[in-house]
């Protein structure tokens, strides 16, 4: 209402008021509606809706407006701003949204947007459920200067306060670029959309300008380049549409705060039962690979499992799926992958899920199958020692349910990391298949009898004589059961109902750790 006019004076005239705004908001989510459709996109609301519960969202904060007048922006005042806020239900479970409007100012973020957002996720914090921002954004808006800096240090603030307190989720679905990524960067997860999304500090022209290199949106940092190159994006989706409902999907498993435990999807499959597959998947020459997705298929409730970073680090498989109706981590060395090697990507990506589980009350099973790490001058640079660290670290830290089942190599440190007793697994299985030593037979016997070798008539021989002797006392499951490292060795094909019966056994579980401000985990 401009001041010129008049303050209604009867109820009826309040109400006639409240109409004529009303109606107003309607013409912009009309307009908002119609430029992104011109530009091949779904608007920020149509989005939400798509995300939540048919009829569920609850809009908030619609009559606010900008307060700015530089560069004459008093003239354009629309309401709600660049901004959608509120909040629904997915799969009758409340959820906090907000959803970046590409149609009023490209997006960009000022004070008012920045308000609207920061108050959002306080409420999301307030009331215990998770927040999902859906990013189109041109970043800081330019013509309300530093204040849309503070703007984005207000979100980023609760970011880190929310962090492994609700579950935070990003569905980047336009630009996001410059410092604004490090909201998305600072979440749970971050979807992208295949074609129509990137993601970079710097862009194409800066880069030109910079470094001399030519490169182009999409090849920098659109959904493939975060999903599968650098680990930005754990989701690189097809579309849209396919975006908005693999963020449903993910919310099934998680719970609404760190205090709840995980929702129980109802049970649709026998938990006793048991694949004779499973007992032929692991080659008897241990130098074959497998593809460890599919025992994992065939363990868990209906053969689904909900890959995280699917195409990044493919030598470790990290993913969601369901044990008699509760959610589980898996994660799982991949032979099909640089043997299974754990290497830097491996490493980080296995420990950003297992410290996003265990913030989150999902019990991890672990699938070990490793050679060792991946051995390089490369890798040794850029920083293995610590990177790898951090995966023990994370499953060290964890105080969730960890089952781990070696499947076949359990090699060295990579075994202690990978879960073991020694770190805090609660049950530790092993097929008969596994190998749990300090080194493969060929390494072993080059280093521990190089000299026997050497000095003998016969050389080769004497290795493979001495390999079938190594083979024997330590590459299976015996050594490490004996001890008690392992708890059980047990047929591949009873592996379902046991860790079924395991999760029972350790949903009571509880850990006390020394109190301290928190861990100084190797970043
Ligand atoms: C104000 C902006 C804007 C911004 C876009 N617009 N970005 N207005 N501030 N940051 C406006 C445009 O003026 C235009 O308005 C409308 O949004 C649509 O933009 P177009 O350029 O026509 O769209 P398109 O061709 O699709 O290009 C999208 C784009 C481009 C790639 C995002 O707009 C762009 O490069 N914008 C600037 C990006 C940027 O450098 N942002 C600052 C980054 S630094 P009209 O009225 O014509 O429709 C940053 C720091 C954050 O964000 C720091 C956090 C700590």
């Amino acid at each position: 209402m401009s001041k010129r006019q008049k303050a209604p004076a009867t109820y009826e005239m309040k109400l006639a008021q409240l109409q004529e705004l009303r109606e107003a908001t309607g013409r912009t989510k009309r307009e908002a509606e119609r430029k992104q459709h011109d530009r091949g996109r779904l608007s920020a609301r149509e989005r939400i809706e798509k995300l939540l519960d048919p009829g569920s969202f609850q809009e908030l904060d619609t009559f606010t407006r900008h307060r700015t007048h530089d560069f004459e922006m008093q003239r354009k005042r629309p309401w709600g701003d660049a901004v959608v806020t509120g909040h629904g239900t997915v799969d009758g479970r409340r959820v906090c949204v907000f959803s970046q409007d590409f149609s009023v100012f490209g997006g960009s973020l000022g004070e008012v947007m920045s308000e609207k957002i920061c108050k959002v996720m306080d409420l999301a914090a307030k009331i215990g459920c998770p927040i999902v921002g859906i990013d189109d954004s041109g970043g800081a808006r330019i013509q309300e200067g530093v204040v849309s800096l503070g703007g984005y240090g207000e979100v980023f603030m609760r970011n880190v306060n929310c962090s492994g307190v609700i579950p935070q989720i990003s569905l980047v679905m336009g630009p996001c670029a410059g410092g604004a990524v490090y909201s998305p960067a600072i979440t749970d997860f971050v979807f992208m959309v295949k074609g129509s999304s990137h993601m970079f500090i710097t862009g194409p022209e800066v880069i030109r300008t910079v470094t001399g290199e030519d490169v182009a949106f999409e090849e920098l940092g659109g959904a493939d380049t975060h999903g599968s190159r650098s680990g930005v994006a754990q989701f690189a989706c097809e579309d849209e549409e396919a975006c908005l409902q693999d963020a449903r999907y993910l919310l099934s498993f998680l719970p609404s705060n760190n205090l709840e435990p995980t929702p129980r999807a109802l049970p649709t499959d026998d938990p006793q039962r048991m694949e004779a597959e499973l007992d032929e998947i692991v080659p008897a020459n241990p130098n074959k690979p497998y593809d460890v997705r599919l025992p994992v298929r065939m363990i868990v409730d209906d053969g689904e499992f909900y890959e995280v970073h699917e195409d990044f680090a493919t030598n470790i498989v990290c993913g969601f799926a369901r044990l008699d109706g509760h959610a589980v981590g898996i994660v799982a060395n991949q032979p099909a992958s640089k043997a299974g090697a754990l290497d830097i990507d491996a490493s980080v990506k296995g420990a950003r899920f297992v410290r996003t589980c265990d913030a989150f009350n999902v019990p991890l099973v672990v699938f070990c199958d490793v050679p060792g790490f991946l051995p390089g001058v490369a890798q040794e640079w850029d920083g293995i020692i610590r990177h790898g660290a951090k995966l023990l670290y994370a499953f060290a830290e964890a105080t969730v349910p960890k089952i781990t089942i070696v499947t076949r190599k359990a090699y060295g440190g990579a075994y202690v990391v990978m879960a073991s007793k020694h770190i805090g697994a609660d049950l530790n299985l092993a097929w008969p298949t596994a190998e749990v030593a300090v080194m493969g037979p060929e390494g072993a016997v080059n280093i521990i009898y190089r000299r026997d070798i050497a000095g003998s008539p016969t050389p080769e021989e004497r290795r493979e004589r001495l390999m079938d002797d190594y083979r024997a006392r330590f590459a299976n499951p015996y050594s490490a059961a004996e001890r008690g490292y392992v708890d059980d060795v047990i047929v591949p094909h009873e592996t379902r109902p046991k860790l079924i019966a395991a999760l029972a056994t350790l949903q009571t579980k509880r850990v006390e750790r020394p109190k301290r401000k928190h861990g100084n985990i190797p970043l």
